[in-house]
């Protein structure tokens, strides 16, 4: 099995602490897909929507995670790919390459939230949150509306993590239950 713990879900479930803890807990290295596109493009994120669009900052997400998928993250030994928790951007898994290539690499574990505990989580940044900007709505009607639109995507994830209710720590130990769990099921499969 491609040895990668993926995290992926809506803004504001969490994923880049989560990621943190668990990568700590594992011994694993951290690969954040906005932090590396940020670096490559320059500019925050906010800046690459509003400069370059969109379609540009998928297009750099779309070349960061085929990246991370690749052969070249192989060990030259025994040419299995090293291991490393992921953490990607919320709207990364609406793209099927994108699916596609996290999916073979590794398992994907997806963070939600209720609406409304994502609207807390944001009020404060909704500014560096372009999807969240888009027509001029109100928070928690443009939250609802892009919740539903991906709903499809994120159910493609191996398994969810509700992080509504519960500490950061609470959601790391879920999440490497479950990847302990469905990593031992694809290893007995490719074995
Ligand atoms: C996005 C989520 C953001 C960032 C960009 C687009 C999205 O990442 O990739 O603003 O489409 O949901 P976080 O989920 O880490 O905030």
């Amino acid at each position: 099995m491609a040895p990668r713990l993926i995290l992926t879900g809506f803004m504001a479930t969490g994923k880049s602490a989560v990621a943190a803890i668990v990568a700590r807990r594992l011994g694993w290295p951290l690969i954040d897909t906005d932090q590396r596109l940020v670096a490559r493009a320059g500019k925050p994120v906010a800046a690459i929507f509003s400069e370059d669009g969109e379609p540009h900052f998928r297009r750099l997400e779309r070349e960061v995670i085929s990246e991370i998928a690749c052969d070249r993250c192989r060990c030259a030994l025994c040419k299995r790919q090293r291991p490393a928790v992921v953490s990607t951007g919320g709207g990364a898994l609406v793209d099927e390459a994108n699916y596609r290539a996290l999916s073979a690499t590794g398992v994907i574990i997806c963070l939600s939230a209720r609406p409304e505990v994502i609207a807390r989580r944001v009020e404060k940044s909704r500014t560096e949150r372009p999807k969240l900007l888009e027509g001029a709505k109100p928070l928690s009607e443009r939250i609802e509306e892009l919740l539903a639109e991906r709903r499809g995507a994120y159910a493609r994830a191996d398994v969810t993590v509700d992080t509504s209710d519960i500490t950061v720590e609470e959601v790391a130990e879920r999440v490497l239950a479950a990847f302990v769990r469905l990593g031992a099921r694809r290893c007995a499969r490719s074995a």
